[in-house]
């Protein structure tokens, strides 16, 4: 835009400059340099003052324009909303190209959860996902490990400054079970839940340790249930998932929510004796901080390492292969 006024020039240069910098662009129609240009007119001379007061209505109608056009601007993009999926956030013209189903697959661990949940699922188990983040009443307390239990130091995983804990077994979801559904126990319904989930641990890493891993807790309660119930329905589960025959054991051990406690071991045709399971009856403290009556119920519970059992179904030799995103490893599932 060109002015023969040179004053009027002068001003329009730095309003433009001003008009990048300006956050409220509007701001620019109330500048104090217009308003003195318009309070110059009836100082003018007669003849002079019709083409001064054009110029200055062309540069105010230009800033005008520029203003209609960055609001435009501003108003077409789409705000976005970080929490929706992308396809709220995608215009639809940009929608991106799906990729081909033959260009990935889901990660083996996924894979083989889906399988014992699958397998559970037959066995009348539903299945619930733990949480990455609890606290300490669900990672100890209300797993009979008051403070100070010895105990607590076996499961050494990673705190925030709040006191936060990156759970390190499922078992932080007993109690939560427990006290969903208890009034379904009393209503004759037998509790027959799996947790999956992922879990911590302060570990020195090596082929058979990882610190972020999965496990899977298994709770079952009902009357009369012994632990010949829970020797079965795992022997059960091993069996369908091994496809084949096992032979399975279990030995005593102690952990502070099960009362009498077993690891729990199986042999492979040819192969040796490995302990898998951690095991037992629920301790009586357990069920009664999940709102049932130790006397009317019993149960079992169990929990293992989810990638361990994928290591001894495939013969994989280091648990660190399934992080690694190497895909020689992935693209063999
Ligand atoms: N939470 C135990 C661990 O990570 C495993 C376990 C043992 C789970 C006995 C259970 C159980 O539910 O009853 O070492």
């Amino acid at each position: 835009m060109m002015y023969q006024n040179k004053k009027i020039a002068t001003v329009a240069g730095k309003l433009e400059n001003r008009l990048v910098e300006l956050e409220d662009k509007a701001a620019i129609l109330r500048a104090p340099e217009l308003k003195s240009l318009y309070a110059e007119i009836p100082t003018l001379d007669p003849k002079d003052r019709a083409s001064f007061g054009k110029e200055i209505n062309q540069l105010k109608d230009y800033l005008q324009k520029q203003i209609d056009a960055f609001t435009e601007k501003t108003e077409a993009l789409d705000p976005i909303d970080v929490t929706a999926p992308f396809d709220i956030n995608t215009p639809h013209a940009k929608k991106p190209h799906l990729l081909s189903s033959e260009l990935g697959t889901k990660h083996p661990l996924t894979q083989e959860i889906e399988k014992v949940i699958d397998i559970f699922a037959r066995m009348g188990f539903d299945a619930i996902e733990s949480r990455q983040i609890d606290d300490d009443y669900h990672m100890f307390e209300s797993l009979n490990f008051p403070e100070g239990h010895p105990a607590r130091d076996d499961y050494d995983t990673f705190m925030t400054t709040e006191g936060l804990i990156a759970p390190a077994h499922t078992s932080t979801m007993q109690n939560r079970i427990l006290k969903t559904y208890s009034s379904s126990l009393e209503a004759g319904k037998p509790i027959a839940s799996i947790i999956p989930g992922r879990v911590f641990r302060n570990e020195d890493l090596d082929a058979t340790h990882e610190h972020t891993f999965y496990q899977l807790e298994g709770v079952y309660v009902s009357e009369n249930i012994n632990a010949g119930h829970l020797t079965a329905t795992l022997k059960t589960f091993l069996e369908e998932y091994f496809q084949e025959e096992l032979e399975v054991r279990s030995q005593p051990f102690y952990f502070p929510f099960t009362e009498p406690s077993f690891e729990f071991a199986l042999k492979r045709k040819g192969q040796d004796w490995m302990e898998l399971i951690g095991c037992g009856m629920i301790h009586p403290e357990v069920l009664r901080m999940g709102g049932i009556d130790p006397k009317k119920y019993t149960g079992f519970a169990w929990g293992f390492g989810i990638d361990r059992l994928v290591l001894l179904k495939y013969g994989i030799e280091d648990i660190r292969h399934f992080e690694s995103g190497k895909l020689d490893f992935l693209r063999q599932f």
